[in-house]
């Protein structure tokens, strides 16, 4: 499957003093980074700060969200080319968070990720079910539902794309899914995703309460081709730990 992907999304979260301190100890705690893609998605208002710090490192810029429409009259939104010059190769697309508090449904994240491909970046589109669902045994039709709204819009050459598996119970919540069911919904996924974009083309991550103990078993699971951290990707070390693991993964 390629190289891992370790993304970590801060969230609401973030200064420019503390990110100055974030990334050095990111980078001081990095063993050599090994065949590993690491990428860091700061707020928007951190993004050229981050940006300048990374420059030196392999270190990748993401955003967390991006708005579809080039530039005009749209209050509070950032778009593509904005990111593009900020230097961003990745973009988060429909996060649960963005879905739960802000309206976002599988209409907008299907028009983001076609246009996020359109201009060249890497759309990370996340899914994920809640609780309710999995224990109705409608997880898999549910995920594989809202993949299937998000790449409804993709046309032409696709280089990349990411698909995060978030399932919304293992969110902040410490209670990570089984590197199993990661699995399983990936596998899911991945044969569902291979129907629209190239097998090779396709990176498959799992999100959700990921630390530096469990990330061993996600990242030696099949079909589990990185991880997409919350909480522990403000933390510089353990970061770096989940980082340096990855980049010591032999793939089959
Ligand atoms: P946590 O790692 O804090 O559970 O967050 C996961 C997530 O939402 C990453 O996008």
């Amino acid at each position: 499957m390629g190289r891992p992907l370790i993304i970590g999304n801060w969230k609401m979260n973030g200064s420019l003093k503390g990110s100055e301190a974030l990334i050095r100890s990111i980078q001081s705690a990095l063993d050599a980074q090994g065949e590993v893609d690491l990428c860091i998605c700061p707020p928007f208002t951190l993004l050229s700060h981050v940006g300048s710090l990374l420059a030196a490192t392999e270190i990748k810029l993401g955003a967390q969200d991006v708005y579809h429409e080039d530039s005009g009259a749209y209050t509070g939104e950032v778009s593509l080319p904005m990111l593009k010059e900020m230097g961003c190769q990745y973009v988060l697309v429909g996060h649960s968070e963005r879905r739960q508090y802000f309206g976002e449904n599988d209409a907008s994240v299907a028009i983001k990720v076609a246009a996020t491909v359109r201009h060249g970046l890497t759309p990370v589109l996340c899914v994920g079910e809640e609780l309710a669902t999995r224990r109705a045994n409608r997880g898999e039709d549910y995920v594989l539902a809202q993949l299937m709204a998000g790449l409804s819009l993709l046309e032409g050459e696709v280089k990349e794309i990411a698909i995060a598996y978030e399932p919304i119970w293992a969110i902040g919540t410490g209670q990570a899914a089984t590197p199993l069911q990661a699995s399983a919904m990936l596998r899911a996924i991945y044969q569902l995703a291979r129907n629209k974009v190239p097998a090779g083309q396709v990176r498959l991550l799992y999100g959700g309460s990921v630390t530096p103990e469990n990330a061993a078993g996600f990242l030696a699971a099949e079909f589990v081709g990185g991880v997409l951290a919350g909480g522990v990707s403000l933390k510089g070390e353990s970061f770096a730990q989940i980082a340096s693991l990855a980049g010591s993964k032999t793939y089959v």
